[in-house]
């Protein structure tokens, strides 16, 4: 059999094939969105505030039992098993790239209301209350144990703006999306499986707008997810989409051709 890390060596030569530089992005809009947003490297003072934290999580050994609704249960509907925090928080929280990069987007998106899913340890969640300090920010993690040391993490960085919804994406997104009357900013990160991202994308399509932004991450993770991004951006509602194969950016705006981008990153 394959290795996971022989398919996504494979996945990524394919994107990389296909990857345009800046100079091969000839929409006004996606150059600057490009060059001026996403290949920013200013470093902001929040970063390393929010690395600190995440070093701290990095050191602690103690075990969780954790609760797995997502591609870990396999089959079944959840699976438990034991987990250093250390472990947790390297095997799932997003990369300081990618935290420093939702940052941005979440500035450029200047949003009222945010909603995450997948919130593990809150890494992302803590790029994202950095860069929307007075948001609404609701975010969900199915797991108990993993929720409640996020929940410590924001507590400890001082935030107030995150509510954490605890349950299975699969039975509570509908409740929680149906209490936003309209949704700016959505990263969903967790249950990297088809048919489920195809739903979560459903499910919070009525509440978006054209001024909204979506980010979803791990497009190319599987086979199931990649036919999952190609599903959601074809879609009719979604304008630009950028795929820098870690994570997928999808724009609703309008008075734009529509236009899938790869691009490097
Ligand atoms: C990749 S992690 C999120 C990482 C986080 N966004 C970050 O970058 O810091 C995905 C999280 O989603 C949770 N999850 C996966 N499937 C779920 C489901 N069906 N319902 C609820 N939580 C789920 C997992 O427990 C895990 O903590």
């Amino acid at each position: 059999m394959i290795s996971r890390k022989l398919r996504t060596a494979v996945r990524y030569f394919k994107y990389s094939l296909s990857a345009r530089s800046k100079f091969k992005v000839h929409s006004p809009f996606v150059f600057k969105f490009y060059t001026g947003l996403i290949l920013d490297k200013n470093p902001q003072a929040a970063f390393s505030r929010i690395e600190k934290q995440r070093s701290l999580l990095l050191r602690q050994r103690s075990l969780l039992e954790t609760t797995d609704f997502g591609t870990g249960a396999g089959q079944n509907e959840y699976k438990t098993r034991f987990r250093q925090v250390r472990s947790i928080t390297r095997g799932s929280s997003i990369s300081p790239k990618f935290g420093a990069l939702i940052y941005r987007l979440v500035k450029y998106t200047e949003p009222d209301e945010i909603l995450e899913v997948g919130t593990a340890m809150g890494i992302s969640t803590l790029y994202i209350a950095a860069a929307a300090p007075k948001s609404n920010i609701v975010t969900i993690e199915g797991c108990a144990v993993i929720a409640e040391k996020a929940r410590e993490n924001f507590n400890h960085m001082g935030i107030g703006n995150i509510e954490l919804v605890m349950g299975n994406f699969n039975h509570l997104l509908a409740k929680t999306v149906s209490d936003f009357d309209k949704l700016d900013f959505v990263l969903i990160d967790g249950n990297h499986r088809k048919k489920p991202t195809l739903d979560y994308f459903s499910q919070i399509l009525p509440k978006l707008h054209p001024g909204s932004m979506v980010v979803i991450d791990d497009i190319h993770w599987s086979k199931g997810m990649e036919e999952a991004w190609d599903e959601i951006r074809k879609h009719e509602s979604v304008t630009v989409s950028i795929d820098l194969f870690r994570t997928g950016i999808l724009l609703f705006k309008e008075n734009i051709a529509k236009e899938n981008f790869v691009l490097r990153f």
